[in-house]
């Protein structure tokens, strides 16, 4: 029986992998936008994909090249390929399998970990802020899990029992990636190297799973609608086979290859900001698949929420006057504007 017809005709409280694995025809609410609504687009083709610059981390220090070729991929792309970061393929293949392995424990198993409706924290999905707004084809679990004492540690699954250690293990190695990134930006502009470490101080780390179940109408929905990351930086986890997401780049959607192990890395809106507009953060979208699941991982570096971000001083000059005001960019200051349809860093504009 299709369980859909008897439910209420909102699907908010329902988790999509169950609308996935019950219903035989697509609740409304989840029936995206056409591409124009979100400003004038062409659609991509399936088989386009970017040509995404491959950046060796483990020459960055070394090599000029190595860094002139970050700093080309972050104010053309404002994203990248990571390959040789020093985590452990094996490693990588335990952060995923955490995951999946959650996804698929029973839905009274996972709805233990149950986020609050107007909070993000915790199993669930999009936070929903409007009646119209249109639901993404994915649920997630979103931890905080830096720094330590913002844990909260009742939505932090104990089944599978490595996942807590696990990820814990992750976020460590988040942290480097983090400064490695943020340092190389840094000197890419001949700054100081702690110069935009020092401008957002210390860092939240938010890992956000993000598990797509395979969709019978993959050409009526998105896995994510188009968005911005509010953070400084996103690490991005890909599933190790499966692809989605997509850059949009010079009006065009363009689709992101899978690269072994690597690590897919985009600024944010708080580093466009502090980069006084230098480097770009990329609006993405992921679509989803009719035959497979998908599932990934974002780590979100984003400032403490009551920090002010701004431009850092050395990058206001007379040929490059200021272009964003001092703002807390916090996530409720960024949801705000984000439902109400806009790019939120453009409220930030001078
Ligand atoms: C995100 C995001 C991309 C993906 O979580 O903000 O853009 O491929 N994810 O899952
Ligand atoms: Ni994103």
């Amino acid at each position: 029986m299709d369980k859909c017809h008897s439910a209420p005709a909102n699907h908010v409280n329902k988790q999509v992998q169950e609308i996935a694995a019950n219903c035989h025809h697509l609740p409304k609410r989840y029936i995206r936008k056409q591409d124009k609504e979100y400003g004038p687009v062409t659609n991509a083709s399936a088989s386009s994909l970017a040509d995404l610059p491959v950046i060796d981390f483990s020459l960055l220090t070394s090599s000029p090249l190595e860094l002139n070729k970050l700093k080309s991929a972050v104010i053309t792309w404002g994203c990248f390929q990571a390959i040789n970061h020093g985590i452990e393929s094996l490693f990588l293949e335990k952060v995923r399998e955490i995951g999946k392995m959650f996804f698929h424990l029973s839905a009274d198993e996972k709805k233990k970990y149950l986020k609050e409706e107007k909070d993000v924290e915790g199993y669930g999905n999009d936070i929903v802020l409007s009646d119209d707004q249109v639901l993404d084809w994915n649920d997630r679990l979103y931890l905080t899990v830096l720094p330590k004492d913002q844990r909260k540690f009742r939505f932090w699954p104990t089944n599978p029992t490595n996942f807590r250690d696990v990820l814990d293990e992750y976020s460590c190695k988040m942290e480097l990636i983090y400064e490695v990134v943020l340092k190389s930006l840094a000197r890419a502009l001949n700054l100081h190297e702690d110069c935009f470490l020092n401008q957002f101080g210390t860092t939240k780390k938010c890992a956000r799973y993000n598990y797509y179940p395979s969709c019978p109408w993959p050409e009526r929905v998105l896995g994510v609608k188009p968005h911005a990351d509010s953070s400084a930086i996103t690490i991005l986890l890909q599933d190790e086979e499966v692809e989605g997401l997509q850059l949009l780049k010079d009006g065009k959607w363009v689709g992101v290859s899978v690269v072994h192990d690597a690590l897919t890395i985009n600024v944010g809106d708080q580093m466009e900001i502090g980069s006084n507009g230098i480097f770009k953060s990329p609006v993405h979208r992921v679509m989803v698949n009719s035959k497979k699941e998908r599932m990934t991982l974002a780590v979100f570096c984003p400032v403490l929420s009551d920090q002010v971000v701004g431009p850092v001083d050395e990058l206001i000059t007379e040929e490059t006057p200021r272009m964003y005001k001092n703002v807390a960019y916090s996530l409720d200051y960024f949801l705000n504007y984000f439902q109400q349809g806009g790019r939120p860093i453009d409220a930030c504009k001078i």
